[in-house]
């Protein structure tokens, strides 16, 4: 029978884990406070504000939204920001993707003080993630190594596939799984036979966006399959990468969309949120 990886349940701890540290913090003087800023009018941008603003909330951490208009330049979100990184009493920056396409991304990125890069998505903090060094890791695949640990799937020496290699899935949970002692593949589109390749992963992480694209024809029997989809059906429902219905009887252990990777990414930003003060 194939384990269920209960994302919602592991979110839960960990925002519980989070509360009491941010709670001990308090105790000591000491406050957490997260800025999130969104620049213009993205509604899936919003819902997913909300949602932070909510854990912040659970957490004892105190949020501020910073909302800009949708012809913000980029000079002034570079200003915003630099104005966060100077403020003491803010502890991590988020500035929630995707920005306007007039502004460029990565500029605003690298504006960031990598000590308040609650993303992990600062050229510093993934170059620490690389060579082993602390600093802040990105989100989601970081809430899938605690997935994989709190479920006691072994990943050294064992074959991890991922596939996706987008800087804020694949290339850091390549990372991740490394440090881990896998032996890591990332395959892309572009990868030939990407079935053949999937079915020699003991641990099999789906970042592609393409719904229900892995059906049983890619899963070695017995192997963990994560799905880090978020995606919609012909049917507009939503549902992850893998076929999940069909794959169930094969797997030793999965996650399901939603209720799986989904939850951990608010946890792990809470997370960092505590562990960007303790690096202060
Ligand atoms: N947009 C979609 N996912 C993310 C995320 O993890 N962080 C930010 N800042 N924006 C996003």
């Amino acid at each position: 029978m194939a384990e269920i990886i209960n994302g919602r349940e592991v979110s839960g701890i960990i925002r519980d884990e989070v509360k009491e540290k941010v709670r001990l913090l308090k105790d000591r003087g000491i406050t957490v406070t997260l800025a999130v800023v969104l620049v213009g009018n993205d509604p899936a941008s919003r819902i997913y504000v909300r949602n932070k603003e909510k854990a912040c909330e659970y957490c004892g951490i105190i949020s501020r939204k910073i909302e800009l208009g949708e012809s913000t330049t980029q000079q002034e979100l570079l200003s915003v920001i630099e104005g966060l990184n100077a403020d003491k009493d803010v502890t991590g920056i988020l500035v929630q993707l995707p920005v306007p396409a007039h502004i460029d991304a990565d500029a605003v990125i690298r504006a960031i003080d990598p000590s308040k890069d609650v993303d992990g998505f600062h050229p510093q903090n993934v170059g620490a993630l690389s060579i082993g060094l602390p600093g802040l890791k990105s989100c989601t695949p970081a809430g899938i190594i605690e997935l994989l640990k709190r479920y006691e799937i072994p990943i050294a020496g064992r074959e991890c596939v991922i596939v996706g290699r987008s800087n804020i899935v694949g290339k850091p949970m390549a990372m991740l799984m490394l440090r881990e002692n896998a032996t890591v593949t990332v395959a892309h589109s572009k990868t030939a036979d990407l079935k053949e390749v999937c079915r020699r992963a003991d641990i099999l992480i789906t970042a592609t966006g393409r719904a229900k694209m892995f059906d049983r024809s890619y899963i070695k029997e017995g192997a963990a399959v994560i799905d880090c989809g978020m995606d919609r059906d012909a049917d507009g429902k939503l549902c992850g990468d893998v076929d999940y219905e069909d794959v169930l009887p094969a797997v030793s252990a999965i996650t399901p969309v939603p209720g799986g990777v989904g939850p951990m990414t608010v946890a792990m930003l809470m997370h960092n949120c505590v562990e960007a003060q303790m690096l202060r």
